[in-house]
């Protein structure tokens, strides 16, 4: 008898097939909202993941998909007692497109949901006691940057989001959250990706709104043909391209196709050319509210700082603005040099450090030297930094995060070693998704 594994392969692709569930159609109350903004249901001891549902509801669903250990289903129809707080969708694409999830949740809804998010991660690491501030918000169309899916298809260039089950591209015609420039763009790419993309071909495209126009950056698409690149560069004009750059699959590294203008963004009063498709934070207001965050926490007269995880600058910026030098540790190159330049440019103290900070953390000793510290993690958090920076002493820290749970975790280690947390601001970048930020304080007074 042929392995489990071998009998379920789907022969056309000699891929595994996708489990089947266990019912197409089902009857299910919602209990609460997962992370992800899906409804939380149960059918048969097994979570039902439910996207279009909301708490206290009843709601007819279809069945999708294997999600983690239960299923992904969306919601067909609410049966009985719809939420208060359940409005339209404002997208077309809403059913289907995995860029939202929560677009059927009112505004107050969404910012409740993610306040409680933050709430329950505090509580849970035993930090309820801090004051959680209100959530600050972005306006619809402000995310600056998105990663589209581009597929060369019989009906023509398709370029748009991941549907929420499955790989099929939504063609994108509209989205409320994006910023309109990065969705006029999209037309262009239709037509000017045709000759670059062989059929059936692929490839992604991160768009990214800067002070000059747009930053693209194609990624993981075929090698360039000569044909191919003199298409790219037709195309870098008539979408007015501040930047255009090219990474074939497989490929480490990238091709500049054209610069036509410094595809530099502020970062609070600091000029700086980000690498193609760096991280930044997902709207300008967003950033502005951290940025400012950061500001209030960490006196003027705090001279010397160090940001950790520091990607392009976003916190060194401002801060080295203000007069401190600031001390910015990351683990990619490319970040730190764009932020090296831009400091030497603007004749601010800046030093940089690319260090992997998970496997080799900045140590308490070298910690303690700094009046302030500045850390934003990826989403796994800095376990490893944290109990460095709870054995330092140093007096002030800023933590930001994007993600609630580890957060919490981490500052409880620093809590644990007699710091206090002062508050915690929430951020909500992610309209319509179940994503929150954090900011927060964390204070001690100096060790004996
Ligand atoms: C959430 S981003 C924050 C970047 C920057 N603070 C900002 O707001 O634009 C996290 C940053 O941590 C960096 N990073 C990820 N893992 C790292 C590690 N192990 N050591 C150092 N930096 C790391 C990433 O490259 C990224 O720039």
């Amino acid at each position: 008898m042929k392995p489990a594994h071998a009998r379920s392969r789907d022969k056309n692709r000699g891929r595994p097939a996708a489990p089947r569930p266990p019912v197409e159609k089902a009857e299910v109350s919602i209990s609460r909202l997962g992370a992800q903004g899906e409804g939380i249901a149960e059918l048969n001891g097994q979570p039902i993941y439910v996207r279009g549902g909301l708490p206290g509801e009843t709601v007819r669903v279809t069945l999708l998909a294997r999600r983690g250990d239960g299923w992904l289903a969306r919601t067909d129809s609410v049966i009985a007692s719809p939420s208060p707080d359940r409005v339209s969708p404002v997208c077309r694409h809403a059913d289907r497109c995995g860029g939202c999830s929560l677009q059927h949740l009112s505004a107050e809804g969404q910012a409740a949901l993610k306040t409680e998010r933050v709430r329950r991660a505090m509580a849970r690491a035993g930090l309820e006691a801090a004051p959680l501030r209100p959530i600050l918000t972005s306006p619809p169309g402000s995310r600056r940057r998105a990663s589209f899916a581009v597929r060369h298809t019989a009906h023509g260039i398709v370029i748009g989001f991941n549907e929420a089950a499955g790989s099929t591209v939504i063609d994108l015609a509209e989205c409320p959250v994006s910023h309109p420039s990065l969705l006029a763009l999209l037309p262009l790419l239709r037509q000017g990706l045709a000759p670059v993309l062989p059929p059936a071909g692929r490839c992604d495209a991160v768009a990214t709104v800067t002070q000059n126009g747009i930053d693209l950056l194609l990624t993981d698409g075929p090698p360039l043909t000569l044909a191919a690149r003199e298409a790219l560069a037709e195309l870098a004009e008539t979408a007015n391209l501040a930047r255009l750059t090219w990474r074939s699959a497989g490929e480490r590294f990238e091709e500049p196709l054209a610069r036509r203008r410094p595809a530099t963004v502020d970062l609070g009063g600091l000029e700086v050319e980000p690498p193609p498709g760096a991280f930044l934070q997902a709207t300008p207001e967003g950033q502005a509210a951290l940025i400012a965050a950061v500001l209030d926490s960490i006196p003027a007269t705090a001279t010397r700082v160090a940001d950790l995880y520091a990607g392009c600058g976003t916190f060194t910026g401002p801060l080295a603005r203000r007069g401190a030098a600031v001390h910015a540790v990351e683990a990619l190159t490319a970040p730190l040099a764009a932020l090296d330049r831009a400091a030497r440019r603007g004749q601010v103290r800046v030093t940089t450090e690319e260090r992997d900070l998970d496997s080799e953390p900045l140590p308490a000793a070298l910690l303690k030297t700094f009046d302030a510290v500045v850390i934003d993690p990826p989403r796994a958090g800095a376990r490893r930094q944290s109990e460095e920076l709870a054995m330092s002493g140093v007096p002030l820290v800023v933590s930001i995060s994007c993600d609630p749970e580890t957060f919490a975790r981490d500052a409880r280690l620093l809590t644990e070693a007699g710091y206090r947390l002062d508050w915690v601001q929430p951020v909500d970048q992610f309209t319509f998704s179940g994503h929150v930020e954090v900011v927060a304080r964390l204070t001690r007074p100096p060790l004996a």
